[in-house]
């Protein structure tokens, strides 16, 4: 069955609460959280005030996806907001194993995310540290955006080299994830799945979320 990561960039920000209770009443095993600078990309959304409050109203595993400069620089404040999994950005760190040891330091799991355009392969020295890839399968910044086709191509070639390797790390999707498209990035090999509007905006969000978990 598949990890289902809702994502609370199409979340109602005016009644979180009420997106909380659907997701804890849901079978959604993780919420994704975007973290937007307006500098890493064009456009800003939330910081970890925000996070700790969907924290006191979620038992669910808190997955931040951290799409900002110098995340160094803010790791800690995430890790205190509540945060379970923190993922940066490969092309937002110049040193990014430093950056991934400072995430496990704190006793929390770390992730690498990379952009359309980013090769899998250039995390081939760094594999072994993480806990989650996380493949961006539209270009980071807003959500409602269309799936780009080569993702699956990148999801066969690293799981290949995670199985390589018999690491435990998981692949997770993020970006334009539907209901159509979501048994092939399962089948390419992809853990997680990321859905932002496809859960939100649908009619039933709670059987649109069963539905995703069904895939396998
Ligand atoms: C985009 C974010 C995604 C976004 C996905 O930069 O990283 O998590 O919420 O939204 P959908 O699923 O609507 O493409
Ligand atoms: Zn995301």
């Amino acid at each position: 069955m598949s990890i289902v990561a809702p994502s609370f960039l199409s979340a109602n920000f005016l009644n979180l609460e009420a997106d909380c209770k659907m997701i804890n009443e849901s079978e959604a095993d993780w919420v994704h959280l975007d973290v937007m600078d307006g500098r890493f990309v064009p456009n800003i959304t939330f910081g970890p005030m925000i996070i700790e409050f969907i924290r006191k109203a979620t038992p669910k595993v808190c997955d931040v996806h951290l799409m900002i400069v110098e995340p160094e620089k803010y790791v800690e404040d995430f890790k205190k907001a509540g945060a379970d999994h923190i993922t940066v950005h490969l092309e937002a760190c110049t040193h990014l194993h430093r950056n991934i040891e400072q995430i496990k330091s704190l006793g929390i799991q770390a992730g690498v995310a990379l952009n359309p355009h980013t090769p899998v392969e250039l995390l081939k020295d760094i594999l072994h540290d993480l806990d989650l890839v996380l493949i961006m399968s539209v270009n980071p910044g807003f959500g409602g955006q269309k799936f780009i086709q080569q993702t699956l191509q990148k999801i066969t070639t690293l799981r290949r080299m995670i199985d390589e390797k018999g690491l435990a790390t998981k692949i997770e999707i993020d970006g334009g994830v539907t209901l159509q498209n979501a048994p092939d990035i399962i089948k390419a090999g992809a853990h997680v799945l990321v859905a932002g509007n496809t859960v939100f905006k649908s009619k039933d969000p709670k059987d649109t979320i069963a539905q995703l978990k069904k895939i396998n």
